[in-house]
């Protein structure tokens, strides 16, 4: 898919059929988030592929109960690791970079998704500690988001956007 049709199509999808990803498909997907840039090229962040349904329906409950975390066969948990980033870029690593780069990565996990006919939507709201549980308590990591992954179960119209003006500011 060329990549403004790839934008233009993908939408947030909250339902999902019951059908797994190829793990070729979860192959492609990966390799393209591992091509998101980031501060220093540090890739300050990991990422945790959760298929088993058990972890994914801890996964749903530590995300405030959002019950297609657990109906998607996928869930990407992209978690920043601050220390990696620490090492160069300090305090500034810690707070902003290490964020920085698990969400551009997910970015791209995202619309790699979309290109490869599957459909994703994105978690932010969970509980950190509950999250971080669900994938094992790994040392030093935080939950960033996590990327629901699958084939969709409903069709959807584009969501509005703000004018572009409103947001695009041109300074002379
Ligand atoms: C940082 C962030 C956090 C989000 N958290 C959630 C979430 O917890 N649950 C959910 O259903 N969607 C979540 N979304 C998806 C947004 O609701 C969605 O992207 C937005 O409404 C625009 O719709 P679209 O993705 O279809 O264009 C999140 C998206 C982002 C970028």
């Amino acid at each position: 898919m060329e990549f403004f049709d790839v934008v233009q199509s993908r939408h947030s999808i909250r339902s999902f059929v019951d059908k797994p990803v190829e793990p070729e498909k979860l192959r492609q997907l990966l390799e393209t988030a591992n091509r998101a840039p980031s501060a220093g090229n540090l890739q300050a962040y990991e990422i945790y592929v959760v298929c088993d349904p058990e972890r994914r329906a801890a996964l749903a409950r530590a995300s405030l109960g959002q019950g297609y975390v657990a109906s998607a066969p996928v869930a990407l948990v992209f978690c920043a690791n601050p220390n990696r980033s620490a090492t160069r870029y300090g305090e500034r690593g810690v707070r902003l970079y290490a964020v920085q780069d698990a969400t551009i990565a997910c970015t791209y996990a995202m619309l790699a998704a979309t290109a490869l006919g599957l459909a994703s939507v994105w978690i932010g709201a969970f509980s950190d500690q509950q999250v971080w549980q669900a994938i094992g308590s790994p040392e030093g990591l935080e939950p960033v988001a996590i990327l629901s992954v699958g084939y969709p179960g409903e069709e959807r119209e584009p969501s509005r956007r703000r004018p572009l003006d409103t947001i695009a500011h041109y300074l002379d």
